[in-house]
Protein backbone atom coordinates (compact mmCIF):
# COMPACT_ATOMS: atom_id res chain seq x y z
CA UNK A 1 0.00 0.00 0.00
CA UNK A 2 1.51 3.48 -1.29
CA UNK A 3 0.49 6.71 0.56
CA UNK A 4 -2.74 7.83 -1.19
CA UNK A 5 -1.08 10.74 -3.26
CA UNK A 6 0.36 8.70 -5.61
CA UNK A 7 -2.55 6.33 -6.45
CA UNK A 8 -5.20 6.21 -9.26
CA UNK A 9 -8.47 7.59 -8.28
CA UNK A 10 -10.64 4.56 -8.54
CA UNK A 11 -13.39 4.28 -5.97
CA UNK A 12 -12.82 3.15 -2.23
CA UNK A 13 -12.60 -0.56 -1.89
CA UNK A 14 -14.51 -0.66 1.28
CA UNK A 15 -17.19 1.61 0.59
CA UNK A 16 -17.10 2.46 -3.50
CA UNK A 17 -19.97 0.34 -4.92
CA UNK A 18 -21.70 3.64 -6.01
CA UNK A 19 -19.56 5.34 -6.64
CA UNK A 20 -17.74 5.80 -10.32
CA UNK A 21 -14.75 7.67 -9.58
CA UNK A 22 -12.53 8.27 -5.99
CA UNK A 23 -11.89 11.23 -4.19
CA UNK A 24 -10.59 14.68 -5.25
CA UNK A 25 -7.15 15.21 -3.77
CA UNK A 26 -8.54 17.78 -1.08
CA UNK A 27 -11.80 16.10 -0.15
CA UNK A 28 -9.32 12.69 0.91
CA UNK A 29 -7.38 15.05 2.31
CA UNK A 30 -10.07 16.79 4.51
CA UNK A 31 -11.74 13.39 4.84
CA UNK A 32 -8.97 10.58 6.01
CA UNK A 33 -8.08 10.60 9.80
CA UNK A 34 -5.91 7.83 9.72
CA UNK A 35 -2.76 10.27 10.80
CA UNK A 36 -3.90 10.18 14.05
CA UNK A 37 -6.12 7.38 14.58
CA UNK A 38 -3.85 4.92 14.02
CA UNK A 39 -3.04 5.25 17.39
CA UNK A 40 -5.85 3.39 18.06
CA UNK A 41 -4.79 0.29 16.28
CA UNK A 42 -4.82 -2.24 19.04
CA UNK A 43 -8.29 -1.51 20.55
CA UNK A 44 -9.62 -2.07 16.57
CA UNK A 45 -7.96 -5.00 16.68
CA UNK A 46 -9.22 -6.25 20.02
CA UNK A 47 -12.94 -5.02 19.11
CA UNK A 48 -13.00 -6.79 15.78
CA UNK A 49 -11.77 -10.21 17.74
CA UNK A 50 -14.15 -10.04 20.25
CA UNK A 51 -16.70 -9.33 17.30
CA UNK A 52 -15.46 -11.57 15.08
CA UNK A 53 -15.71 -14.48 18.06
CA UNK A 54 -19.54 -13.42 19.03
CA UNK A 55 -20.51 -13.62 15.33
CA UNK A 56 -18.76 -17.32 15.38
CA UNK A 57 -20.36 -18.24 18.50
CA UNK A 58 -23.78 -17.42 17.44
CA UNK A 59 -23.90 -19.16 14.26
CA UNK A 60 -23.26 -15.77 11.93
CA UNK A 61 -20.21 -16.19 10.28
CA UNK A 62 -18.30 -19.79 10.53
CA UNK A 63 -15.86 -21.13 12.97
CA UNK A 64 -13.12 -21.34 10.28
CA UNK A 65 -13.57 -18.07 8.84
CA UNK A 66 -13.43 -16.78 11.89
CA UNK A 67 -10.10 -18.44 12.53
CA UNK A 68 -8.77 -17.21 9.84
CA UNK A 69 -9.60 -13.52 10.94
CA UNK A 70 -8.05 -13.82 14.35
CA UNK A 71 -4.99 -15.36 12.66
CA UNK A 72 -5.08 -12.65 10.17
CA UNK A 73 -5.64 -9.81 12.70
CA UNK A 74 -3.09 -10.61 15.08
CA UNK A 75 -0.72 -10.83 12.25
CA UNK A 76 -1.59 -7.18 11.17
CA UNK A 77 -1.13 -6.48 15.30
CA UNK A 78 2.44 -7.46 15.22
CA UNK A 79 3.00 -5.85 11.68
CA UNK A 80 1.95 -2.24 12.61
CA UNK A 81 3.98 -2.68 15.91
CA UNK A 82 7.20 -3.78 14.21
CA UNK A 83 6.37 -0.75 12.18
CA UNK A 84 6.42 -3.51 8.48
CA UNK A 85 2.71 -2.10 8.42
CA UNK A 86 1.99 0.79 5.72
CA UNK A 87 -1.05 2.81 6.34
CA UNK A 88 -2.88 4.37 3.26
CA UNK A 89 -4.37 8.02 3.28
CA UNK A 90 -6.63 6.93 0.68
CA UNK A 91 -8.43 3.94 3.07
CA UNK A 92 -9.08 6.80 5.07
CA UNK A 93 -8.71 5.57 8.68
CA UNK A 94 -7.40 3.09 10.64
CA UNK A 95 -10.78 0.70 10.68
CA UNK A 96 -10.53 0.24 6.79
CA UNK A 97 -6.76 0.31 6.79
CA UNK A 98 -6.89 -2.67 8.96
CA UNK A 99 -10.08 -4.34 7.44
CA UNK A 100 -8.38 -4.10 3.69
CA UNK A 101 -5.13 -5.43 5.37
CA UNK A 102 -6.94 -8.28 6.30
CA UNK A 103 -8.28 -8.95 2.86
CA UNK A 104 -5.57 -9.03 1.29
CA UNK A 105 -4.24 -11.40 3.67
CA UNK A 106 -6.60 -13.91 4.26
CA UNK A 107 -8.93 -13.05 1.04
CA UNK A 108 -13.20 -13.43 0.98
CA UNK A 109 -13.48 -14.20 4.78
CA UNK A 110 -12.22 -11.09 5.65
CA UNK A 111 -15.13 -9.32 4.24
CA UNK A 112 -17.59 -11.62 6.82
CA UNK A 113 -16.09 -9.35 9.72
CA UNK A 114 -18.07 -6.30 9.32
CA UNK A 115 -21.42 -8.66 9.26
CA UNK A 116 -23.82 -6.66 11.99
CA UNK A 117 -21.36 -3.61 12.84
CA UNK A 118 -20.73 -0.10 11.22
CA UNK A 119 -17.61 1.90 11.52
CA UNK A 120 -20.58 3.95 13.51
CA UNK A 121 -20.21 1.64 16.93
CA UNK A 122 -17.18 0.41 15.75
CA UNK A 123 -14.94 3.97 16.45
CA UNK A 124 -17.21 4.67 19.50
CA UNK A 125 -15.83 1.19 21.02
CA UNK A 126 -11.91 1.49 19.97
CA UNK A 127 -11.98 5.25 21.01
CA UNK A 128 -13.77 4.61 24.78
CA UNK A 129 -11.55 1.28 25.06
CA UNK A 130 -8.42 3.73 24.38
CA UNK A 131 -9.55 6.63 26.90
CA UNK A 132 -10.90 4.32 29.41
CA UNK A 133 -6.89 2.91 29.76
CA UNK A 134 -6.09 6.49 29.44
CA UNK A 135 -7.73 7.24 32.34
CA UNK A 136 -6.44 4.30 34.02
CA UNK A 137 -2.96 5.82 33.40
CA UNK A 138 -4.10 9.14 34.45
CA UNK A 139 -5.13 7.15 38.15
CA UNK A 140 -1.57 5.72 38.87
CA UNK A 141 0.08 8.89 37.89
CA UNK A 142 -2.26 11.14 40.18
CA UNK A 143 -1.57 8.48 42.80
CA UNK A 144 2.12 8.97 42.50
CA UNK A 145 1.83 12.64 43.11
CA UNK A 146 -0.40 12.70 45.86
CA UNK A 147 1.83 9.94 47.55
CA UNK A 148 4.91 12.79 46.71
CA UNK A 149 2.95 15.34 48.64
CA UNK A 150 2.30 13.37 51.51
CA UNK A 151 6.09 12.30 52.04
CA UNK A 152 7.01 16.05 51.68
CA UNK A 153 3.96 16.80 54.13
CA UNK A 154 5.07 14.78 56.45
CA UNK A 155 8.43 16.12 56.52
CA UNK A 156 6.84 19.22 57.31
CA UNK A 157 4.31 18.80 59.33
CA UNK A 158 6.10 21.44 62.11
CA UNK A 159 7.67 23.89 59.09
CA UNK A 160 6.67 27.02 59.55
CA UNK A 161 5.36 29.22 56.49
CA UNK A 162 3.31 32.72 55.73
CA UNK A 163 -0.11 31.33 54.48
CA UNK A 164 -1.54 34.22 52.13
CA UNK A 165 -4.85 35.38 51.14
CA UNK A 166 -4.42 38.08 47.79
CA UNK A 167 -0.85 36.58 48.09
CA UNK A 168 -0.71 38.96 51.16
CA UNK A 169 1.00 37.86 54.24
CA UNK A 170 -2.38 36.37 56.56
CA UNK A 171 -1.75 33.86 59.16
CA UNK A 172 1.07 31.05 59.79
CA UNK A 173 0.37 27.89 58.76
CA UNK A 174 2.81 25.00 58.36
CA UNK A 175 4.38 23.90 54.60
CA UNK A 176 3.42 19.98 55.59
CA UNK A 177 -0.85 22.09 55.71
CA UNK A 178 0.01 23.58 52.54
CA UNK A 179 1.69 20.07 50.77
CA UNK A 180 -1.66 18.58 51.94
CA UNK A 181 -4.35 21.63 50.04
CA UNK A 182 -3.01 19.99 47.28
CA UNK A 183 -3.20 16.19 47.97
CA UNK A 184 -7.21 17.20 48.56
CA UNK A 185 -6.98 18.88 45.14
CA UNK A 186 -5.59 15.80 43.41
CA UNK A 187 -7.35 13.20 45.43
CA UNK A 188 -10.80 15.08 43.88
CA UNK A 189 -9.51 14.87 40.46
CA UNK A 190 -8.34 11.27 41.04
CA UNK A 191 -11.84 10.61 42.10
CA UNK A 192 -12.98 12.51 39.27
CA UNK A 193 -11.29 9.97 36.96
CA UNK A 194 -12.51 6.73 38.90
CA UNK A 195 -16.35 8.74 38.14
CA UNK A 196 -15.09 8.40 34.42
CA UNK A 197 -14.36 5.54 34.16
CA UNK A 198 -17.75 4.19 35.60
CA UNK A 199 -19.56 6.16 33.57
CA UNK A 200 -17.63 4.88 30.45
CA UNK A 201 -17.79 1.25 31.25
CA UNK A 202 -20.37 -0.23 28.87
CA UNK A 203 -19.49 -1.29 24.66
CA UNK A 204 -20.81 0.30 22.59
CA UNK A 205 -20.21 -2.33 19.75
CA UNK A 206 -23.31 -4.15 17.94
CA UNK A 207 -25.31 -0.84 17.96
CA UNK A 208 -24.33 -1.09 14.05
CA UNK A 209 -24.88 2.44 12.50
CA UNK A 210 -27.47 3.42 14.63
CA UNK A 211 -30.70 1.38 14.78
CA UNK A 212 -29.12 -2.06 16.02
CA UNK A 213 -28.85 -4.54 13.86
CA UNK A 214 -31.25 -7.86 12.78
CA UNK A 215 -28.33 -10.69 13.15
CA UNK A 216 -28.99 -12.49 16.15
CA UNK A 217 -26.05 -11.10 17.75
CA UNK A 218 -25.25 -11.03 21.90
CA UNK A 219 -24.14 -7.73 22.60
CA UNK A 220 -23.54 -8.92 26.55
CA UNK A 221 -20.33 -11.24 25.10
CA UNK A 222 -18.20 -8.87 23.72
CA UNK A 223 -18.91 -6.25 26.20
CA UNK A 224 -17.75 -9.39 28.49
CA UNK A 225 -14.65 -9.87 26.42
CA UNK A 226 -13.68 -6.16 26.03
CA UNK A 227 -13.81 -5.51 29.99
CA UNK A 228 -16.79 -3.75 30.22
CA UNK A 229 -19.86 -3.80 33.06
CA UNK A 230 -22.20 -4.61 30.20
CA UNK A 231 -23.62 -2.85 26.60
CA UNK A 232 -24.70 0.34 26.07
CA UNK A 233 -28.55 0.70 26.10
CA UNK A 234 -29.80 2.60 23.23
CA UNK A 235 -28.14 2.02 19.80
CA UNK A 236 -28.84 5.90 18.68
CA UNK A 237 -27.06 7.15 22.12
CA UNK A 238 -24.25 5.04 21.43
CA UNK A 239 -23.03 6.30 18.20
CA UNK A 240 -23.59 9.49 19.08
CA UNK A 241 -22.49 9.72 22.39
CA UNK A 242 -18.76 11.42 23.00
CA UNK A 243 -19.46 11.66 26.42
CA UNK A 244 -16.36 9.77 27.63
CA UNK A 245 -14.35 11.93 25.63
CA UNK A 246 -15.67 15.26 26.84
CA UNK A 247 -15.52 13.61 30.79
CA UNK A 248 -12.02 12.91 29.94
CA UNK A 249 -11.23 16.80 28.92
CA UNK A 250 -13.26 18.42 31.67
CA UNK A 251 -11.16 15.48 33.93
CA UNK A 252 -7.78 16.96 32.47
CA UNK A 253 -8.76 20.50 32.59
CA UNK A 254 -9.36 20.57 36.07
CA UNK A 255 -6.13 19.06 37.00
CA UNK A 256 -4.62 20.92 35.26
CA UNK A 257 -5.91 24.30 36.47
CA UNK A 258 -4.43 22.22 39.40
CA UNK A 259 -1.19 21.56 38.28
CA UNK A 260 -0.78 25.70 36.74
CA UNK A 261 -1.99 26.80 40.52
CA UNK A 262 1.14 24.81 41.91
CA UNK A 263 3.18 25.19 39.13
CA UNK A 264 2.66 29.01 39.91
CA UNK A 265 3.48 29.17 43.13
CA UNK A 266 6.95 26.67 42.26
CA UNK A 267 7.59 29.97 40.40
CA UNK A 268 7.26 32.59 42.83
CA UNK A 269 8.77 30.33 45.40
CA UNK A 270 11.67 30.26 43.65
CA UNK A 271 12.69 33.56 42.80
CA UNK A 272 15.16 35.32 44.97
CA UNK A 273 12.73 37.78 46.77
CA UNK A 274 10.45 34.29 48.14
CA UNK A 275 12.94 31.99 48.07
CA UNK A 276 11.22 29.48 49.74
CA UNK A 277 12.18 26.53 48.09
CA UNK A 278 15.66 25.57 45.17
CA UNK A 279 14.54 23.51 42.60
CA UNK A 280 16.76 20.43 41.79
CA UNK A 281 18.91 21.09 38.70
CA UNK A 282 17.16 18.09 37.00
CA UNK A 283 13.90 20.40 36.61
CA UNK A 284 15.24 23.94 36.29
CA UNK A 285 17.33 25.22 33.48
CA UNK A 286 20.08 28.30 33.02
CA UNK A 287 20.08 31.15 30.90
CA UNK A 288 22.13 31.59 27.95
CA UNK A 289 23.27 34.94 28.63
CA UNK A 290 22.91 35.60 32.69
CA UNK A 291 25.04 33.35 34.22
CA UNK A 292 23.71 33.60 37.47
CA UNK A 293 20.15 32.37 36.87
CA UNK A 294 18.11 29.20 37.24
CA UNK A 295 14.81 28.92 36.02
CA UNK A 296 12.10 27.05 36.59
CA UNK A 297 11.03 26.50 33.25
CA UNK A 298 9.17 22.64 33.65
CA UNK A 299 6.74 24.41 36.30
CA UNK A 300 6.61 27.12 33.50
CA UNK A 301 5.48 24.40 30.88
CA UNK A 302 3.16 23.06 33.44
CA UNK A 303 1.72 26.16 33.63
CA UNK A 304 1.04 26.74 30.00
CA UNK A 305 0.12 23.11 29.16
CA UNK A 306 -2.98 24.12 30.97
CA UNK A 307 -3.65 26.21 28.01
CA UNK A 308 -4.06 23.60 25.60
CA UNK A 309 -6.06 21.15 27.64
CA UNK A 310 -8.28 23.49 28.24
CA UNK A 311 -8.69 24.53 24.91
CA UNK A 312 -9.19 20.90 23.89
CA UNK A 313 -12.06 20.66 26.48
CA UNK A 314 -13.74 24.18 24.22
CA UNK A 315 -13.17 23.04 21.48
CA UNK A 316 -14.82 19.13 21.11
CA UNK A 317 -17.80 21.17 23.21
CA UNK A 318 -18.29 23.16 20.24
CA UNK A 319 -17.49 20.42 17.71
CA UNK A 320 -20.73 18.43 19.99
CA UNK A 321 -23.17 21.14 20.51
CA UNK A 322 -24.62 21.97 17.16
CA UNK A 323 -24.89 17.65 16.29
CA UNK A 324 -28.32 16.25 15.16
CA UNK A 325 -28.87 12.30 16.72
CA UNK A 326 -26.47 10.05 15.54
CA UNK A 327 -23.42 10.00 13.84
CA UNK A 328 -22.46 12.80 11.73
CA UNK A 329 -18.56 13.01 10.65
CA UNK A 330 -17.88 16.27 12.88
CA UNK A 331 -16.92 13.18 15.47
CA UNK A 332 -13.93 12.39 13.93
CA UNK A 333 -12.52 15.70 15.31
CA UNK A 334 -12.94 14.45 18.81
CA UNK A 335 -9.24 12.13 18.70
CA UNK A 336 -6.81 14.74 18.38
CA UNK A 337 -8.05 17.04 21.18
CA UNK A 338 -8.05 13.65 23.30
CA UNK A 339 -4.78 12.55 22.37
CA UNK A 340 -3.51 15.79 22.33
CA UNK A 341 -4.25 16.55 26.39
CA UNK A 342 -3.72 13.08 27.21
CA UNK A 343 0.27 13.54 26.39
CA UNK A 344 0.40 16.67 28.05
CA UNK A 345 -1.76 16.00 31.15
CA UNK A 346 0.60 12.57 31.93
CA UNK A 347 3.87 14.68 30.91
CA UNK A 348 2.74 17.66 33.48
CA UNK A 349 1.51 15.08 36.20
CA UNK A 350 5.08 13.56 36.10
CA UNK A 351 6.97 16.58 35.90
CA UNK A 352 5.16 17.88 38.83
CA UNK A 353 6.02 14.87 40.57
CA UNK A 354 9.32 15.13 40.09
CA UNK A 355 9.44 18.55 41.22
CA UNK A 356 8.01 18.11 44.06
CA UNK A 357 10.10 14.90 45.09
CA UNK A 358 13.47 16.72 43.97
CA UNK A 359 12.51 20.39 45.25
CA UNK A 360 14.96 21.61 48.15
CA UNK A 361 12.34 23.22 51.45
CA UNK A 362 14.07 26.41 52.66
CA UNK A 363 12.58 26.37 55.74
CA UNK A 364 14.63 29.14 57.47
CA UNK A 365 13.43 31.32 55.15
CA UNK A 366 9.61 30.38 55.34
CA UNK A 367 9.94 30.58 59.03
CA UNK A 368 11.62 34.06 58.76
CA UNK A 369 8.66 35.24 56.21
CA UNK A 370 6.02 33.14 58.32
CA UNK A 371 6.90 35.89 61.35
CA UNK A 372 6.70 39.13 59.21
CA UNK A 373 3.57 40.92 58.02
CA UNK A 374 2.12 40.60 61.30
CA UNK A 375 0.69 37.51 60.81
CA UNK A 376 -0.04 36.55 64.45
CA UNK A 377 -2.39 39.92 64.92
CA UNK A 378 -5.52 37.28 64.49
CA UNK A 379 -3.89 35.48 67.33
CA UNK A 380 -3.81 38.58 69.28
CA UNK A 381 -7.37 39.32 68.54
CA UNK A 382 -8.55 35.69 69.30
CA UNK A 383 -6.23 36.44 72.78
CA UNK A 384 -7.73 39.46 73.51
CA UNK A 385 -11.49 37.52 73.33
CA UNK A 386 -10.58 34.48 75.04
CA UNK A 387 -8.69 35.72 78.14
CA UNK A 388 -9.91 39.80 78.23
CA UNK A 389 -13.68 38.88 77.44
CA UNK A 390 -13.75 41.29 74.84
CA UNK A 391 -16.37 41.02 71.78
CA UNK A 392 -14.29 40.21 68.69
CA UNK A 393 -14.97 43.10 66.72
CA UNK A 394 -13.56 45.40 69.72
CA UNK A 395 -10.55 43.17 69.93
CA UNK A 396 -10.20 43.52 66.03
CA UNK A 397 -9.94 47.25 66.43
CA UNK A 398 -7.37 46.38 69.63
CA UNK A 399 -5.18 44.99 67.39
CA UNK A 400 -5.31 46.88 64.53
CA UNK A 401 -4.40 49.81 66.63
CA UNK A 402 -1.18 47.31 67.71
CA UNK A 403 -0.53 46.80 64.27
CA UNK A 404 -0.63 50.68 63.43
CA UNK A 405 2.35 51.22 66.51
CA UNK A 406 4.46 48.01 65.61
CA UNK A 407 4.44 49.55 61.94
CA UNK A 408 5.76 52.86 63.04
CA UNK A 409 8.43 51.36 65.54
CA UNK A 410 9.49 49.25 62.52
CA UNK A 411 9.00 45.94 64.26
CA UNK A 412 6.98 42.89 64.99
CA UNK A 413 4.18 42.39 67.00
CA UNK A 414 6.17 40.15 69.40
CA UNK A 415 8.55 42.43 69.53
CA UNK A 416 6.35 45.68 71.25
CA UNK A 417 6.60 46.05 75.07
CA UNK A 418 4.40 45.07 77.53
CA UNK A 419 4.07 48.25 78.22
CA UNK A 420 3.45 49.59 74.89
CA UNK A 421 0.81 47.01 74.18
CA UNK A 422 -0.68 48.16 77.84
CA UNK A 423 -1.36 51.75 76.69
CA UNK A 424 -3.66 50.35 73.58
CA UNK A 425 -5.85 48.03 76.25
CA UNK A 426 -4.85 47.45 80.07
CA UNK A 427 -5.78 44.14 80.26
CA UNK A 428 -3.23 42.90 78.30
CA UNK A 429 -0.64 40.63 80.29
CA UNK A 430 2.54 38.87 79.76
CA UNK A 431 1.02 35.70 79.05
CA UNK A 432 -0.33 37.69 75.54
CA UNK A 433 3.72 36.76 74.84
CA UNK A 434 2.75 33.11 74.27
CA UNK A 435 0.45 33.40 71.46
CA UNK A 436 2.36 35.31 69.69
CA UNK A 437 5.05 33.76 68.07
CA UNK A 438 3.87 32.00 64.57
CA UNK A 439 5.01 28.37 66.55
CA UNK A 440 2.49 29.25 69.09
CA UNK A 441 -0.36 30.35 66.57
CA UNK A 442 0.37 27.68 64.19
CA UNK A 443 0.19 24.67 67.28
CA UNK A 444 -3.35 26.65 68.42
CA UNK A 445 -5.29 25.94 65.80
CA UNK A 446 -6.29 22.51 65.91
CA UNK A 447 -9.79 22.75 64.87
CA UNK A 448 -10.90 19.93 62.53
CA UNK A 449 -8.54 20.28 58.99
CA UNK A 450 -6.54 23.12 60.93
CA UNK A 451 -2.81 23.88 60.40
CA UNK A 452 -1.84 22.61 64.00
CA UNK A 453 1.33 20.18 63.59
CA UNK A 454 -1.06 17.21 65.00
CA UNK A 455 -4.16 17.51 63.22
CA UNK A 456 -1.60 17.84 59.92
CA UNK A 457 -0.51 14.30 60.98
CA UNK A 458 -3.90 13.53 61.18
CA UNK A 459 -5.12 13.86 57.95
CA UNK A 460 -1.78 12.41 56.34
CA UNK A 461 -2.67 9.64 58.40
CA UNK A 462 -6.34 9.59 56.84
CA UNK A 463 -4.69 9.64 52.92
CA UNK A 464 -2.08 7.20 53.76
CA UNK A 465 -4.75 4.46 54.45
CA UNK A 466 -6.27 5.52 51.19
CA UNK A 467 -3.50 5.85 48.74
N1 LIG B 1 -12.97 7.82 11.01
C1 LIG B 1 -14.32 7.91 11.47
C2 LIG B 1 -14.36 8.69 12.81
O1 LIG B 1 -13.35 8.81 13.41
C3 LIG B 1 -14.89 6.55 11.68
C4 LIG B 1 -16.38 6.49 11.58
C5 LIG B 1 -16.82 6.76 10.20
N2 LIG B 1 -18.21 6.54 10.04
C6 LIG B 1 -18.88 6.92 8.95
N3 LIG B 1 -20.13 6.69 8.92
N4 LIG B 1 -18.27 7.54 7.99
O2 LIG B 1 -15.38 9.20 13.21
Amino acid sequence: MADGNSETKSSNQMWGGRFASGPDAIMEEINASIGFDKKLYAQDIRGSIAHATMLAHQGIISADDKDKIVHGLNTILSEIESGAFEFSRRLEDIHMNIEARLATLIGPAAGRLHTARSRNDQVALDFRLWVKEELQRTEKALTALIAAFLDRAEEHADTVMPGFTHLQTAQPVTFGHHCMAYVEMFGRDRSRVRHAIEHMDESPIGAAALAGTGFPIDRHMTAKALGFAGPTRNSIDTVSDRDFALEFLSMASITATHLSRLAEEIVIWSTPQFGFIRLSDAFSTGSSIMPQKKNPDAAELVRAKTGRINGSLIALLTVMKGLPLAYSKDMQEDKEQVFDSAESLELAIAAMTGMVRDMTIRSDRMKAAAGSGYSTATDLADWLVREAGLPFRDAHHVTGRAVALAEQNGCDLADLSLADLQSIHADITEKVFDVLTVEASVASRTSFGGTAPNEVRKQIAWWRARN
